[in-house]
């Protein structure tokens, strides 16, 4: 495809913001060559926006100018050739006070300030929740941006699907496929937690996918007397192991999520849930229990067709929204087309697992557990 007529848009920048997702590489491709295509320069910030907030941190240049040829190859890579961050937020930055406490400052304008100064025209920024917000507030502040929704979570709002979810889930099942036969072999009850925040989506895909007996998910929480229950009944069948999926933010009736790291400017850190739940069913059934925790896993690896396509479509589509003169928008899965939704709305609430849903009902019809 030739170079087309120059739009107003001369510059752009590129942001990955948040943890990463396998598709991040495959969206800066598409956006890349699709701003090539129609004459305009561009920069990729380093690792999220602090290439902006503090350059000084990048002798090569907090902004790395990126071309087709920095792009090549990269589709099919996991990871973010800009870097990103979940630390940091320009709009809730972490400044340590006297008293040993630490204050969270609104820095967006030295964010707005810092992209004018590079000349840059639009931006494009790729994130979850908090990148979508900051996006926001620049939207508001003047800039014109487009947001491009990733998460390997699936709780955003306004798109049927992000990126990085498919791959996530495909991996967890597989995972979880390959627990059954040494729970089976050993008698025990593996307990696999998996990541996705405060929502189920990745526990209740993969969990269901890979006929788990019991999935414990944030949007339903559960009581440890029914998990024994559905474990014990399983064991007067005759079936003397059980597959238990834990979802990292899932809580027991009455208590609290386990989190590993609560500080101010950061996002939580979960962690432990899993764990609780093995040791509890341990003591409550005295079975042998082992736990595995995919964690970061879930984020590493190739994006799957599904994942890479949506990411390859996103790419293009926010260049495309770019010259179309959008700004405040991100793009959204609304099959069969890729559309713009304002940002205001992307970023309203999270997208929790309804409790409803056909995956919820058909996991129910299958015999598995939710503890409730
Ligand atoms: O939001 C993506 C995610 O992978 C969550 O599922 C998880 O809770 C969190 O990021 C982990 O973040 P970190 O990379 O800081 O451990």
């Amino acid at each position: 495809m030739g170079k087309q007529k120059k739009s107003e848009i001369a510059r752009i920048a590129i942001s990955t913001g948040g943890g990463d997702a396998p598709g991040l590489n495959a969206v800066i491709k598409a956006a890349v060559v699709a701003a090539d295509n129609r004459g305009w320069e561009v920069f990729g910030i380093r690792d999220g926006f602090n290439g902006i907030m503090n350059p000084g941190a990048y002798p090569e240049g907090g902004a790395i100018r990126l071309t087709r040829r920095s792009v090549q190859g990269i589709a099919h890579l996991g990871g973010t050739i800009i870097g990103t961050t979940n630390r940091g937020n320009p709009i809730r930055f972490p400044v340590p006070q006297p008293d040993g406490t630490v204050k969270e400052v609104d820095r967006s304008d030295e964010l707005v300030a810092g992209l004018a100064r590079l000349n840059i025209d639009a931006l494009i920024s790729i994130g979850g929740d908090g990148s979508l917000e900051i996006a926001h507030v620049l939207a508001r502040k003047g800039v014109k941006i487009v947001g491009v929704p990733k998460t390997i979570d699936n709780d955003l709002e306004k798109t049927v699907a992000t990126f990085g979810f498919d791959t996530a889930v495909s991996f967890a099942t597989e995972c979880i496929d390959r627990l059954h036969s040494t729970a089976e072999a050993h008698q025990r009850v593996m307990v696999v937690e998996v990541m996705g925040r405060y929502a189920g989506w990745i526990a209740l895909h993969a969990g269901v996918s890979a006929t788990a007996d019991v999935i414990l998910i944030p949007e339903i929480p559960y009581d440890l007397g029914k998990v024994r229950e559905k474990i014990e009944q399983r064991e007067r069948g005759g079936h003397r192991f059980s597959i238990v999926v834990v979802a990292e933010g899932a809580q027991v009736k009455g208590g609290e999520r386990s989190v590993v790291e609560r500080e101010a400017g950061k996002m939580e850190r979960l962690g432990g849930a899993g764990d609780f739940v093995a040791a509890e069913i341990h003591r409550l059934t005295g079975k042998e229990t082992r736990v595995v925790v995919l964690g970061h896993l879930l984020r590493g690896g190739t994006p799957t067709t599904f994942d890479r396509l949506i990411a390859l479509r996103f790419g293009a589509a926010a260049v495309r929204a770019l010259e179309e003169g959008k700004s405040g928008v991100m793009v959204a899965l609304n099959p069969p087309t890729v559309e713009y939704v304002p940002l205001a709305q992307a970023t309203n609430r999270m997208k929790a697992v309804p409790l409803d849903c056909d995956t919820i009902l058909t996991a129910r019809d299958l015999g598995i557990s939710f503890g409730d």
